[in-house]
């Protein structure tokens, strides 16, 4: 199977850095090509030291969509928003923010949230998936990403967002784009550091099992951006080429 790129950097700060370059190198090759850039954002707290960087990195944002990968079915203005902490965080003045119906019951969420990535985006050949430009992930200890969560039904669902009514990571009920998204993107970007990741990014990079949704992503243009301190169960083998 094509490896994905693993990238280690010394300190999350330096990670942070390298996954903010990236993704505004992104940016500005897919604004040349189809004049807009279309991106799906983690929410967590990894993310957050990359959404500063990145603000300056990029000249103009007014031909960005920004997206969520997740969503937790909060008030906009809740603490626990995925789109909060991309407003507050990402200062990307001119950015469309694509946020979900507020206040709507999560299956509806879903349904709208898809609809509206699937009007905005171009379908992928054969499986139909909206066509994003990158997919930036987080992970979590047990191997999800997104809110697709370890042995759930949302790992096999076929539309570009649903419903999780049960996250096993509070709160408990969030939507989710799909794996046919994560994989139809241009490209991924796995960001995740910290010691309490390093056995989920092992599993990553090992035989891909429903256990670790993470290790069931396309890993063809996928880069799995960590510090050493997340890499230290990364074994020699898959340290090989390592950047
Ligand atoms: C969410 C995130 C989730 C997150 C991981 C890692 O909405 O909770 O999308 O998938 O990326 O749980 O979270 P941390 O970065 O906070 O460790």
């Amino acid at each position: 199977m094509a490896a994905r790129r693993l990238e280690i950097r010394t300190t999350a700060e330096e990670a942070a850095d390298a996954a903010a370059a990236l993704i505004a190198e992104v940016v500005r090759a897919a604004l040349e090509d189809r004049g807009a850039c279309h991106l799906a954002l983690a929410g967590g707290s990894t993310p957050v030291a990359c959404y500063e960087r990145l603000g300056p990195l990029v000249d103009d944002w007014s031909g960005v969509h920004l997206w969520l990968g997740d969503e937790r079915c909060v008030p906009f203005d809740h603490p626990e928003s995925n789109g909060r902490l991309v407003s507050d965080r990402l200062a990307a003045p001119g950015a469309t923010l694509h946020r979900p119906p507020e206040g709507a019951e999560p299956g509806e969420q879903a349904r709208a949230y898809g609809a509206e990535l699937t009007e905005a985006l171009p379908a992928e050949d054969g499986t139909g998936a909206p066509v994003l430009d990158l997919v930036l992930l987080g992970l979590g200890p047990d191997g999800h990403t997104c809110s697709l969560f370890p042995g759930h039904p949302a790992l096999t669902a076929r539309a570009p967002v649903v419903a999780v009514l049960d996250a096993p990571k509070p709160p408990p009920e969030r939507i989710t784009i799909t794996r046919p998204v994560v994989d139809a993107a241009r490209a991924r970007l796995v960001l995740t550091t910290g010691a309490g990741k390093a056995p989920a990014v092992a599993r990553m990079l090992g035989a891909p099992g429903r256990d670790a949704p993470v290790s069931l992503l396309r890993p063809v243009d996928t880069t799995v951006l960590v510090d050493e301190a997340a890499a230290t169960e990364v074994s020699e083998a898959d340290r090989i080429g390592v950047r």
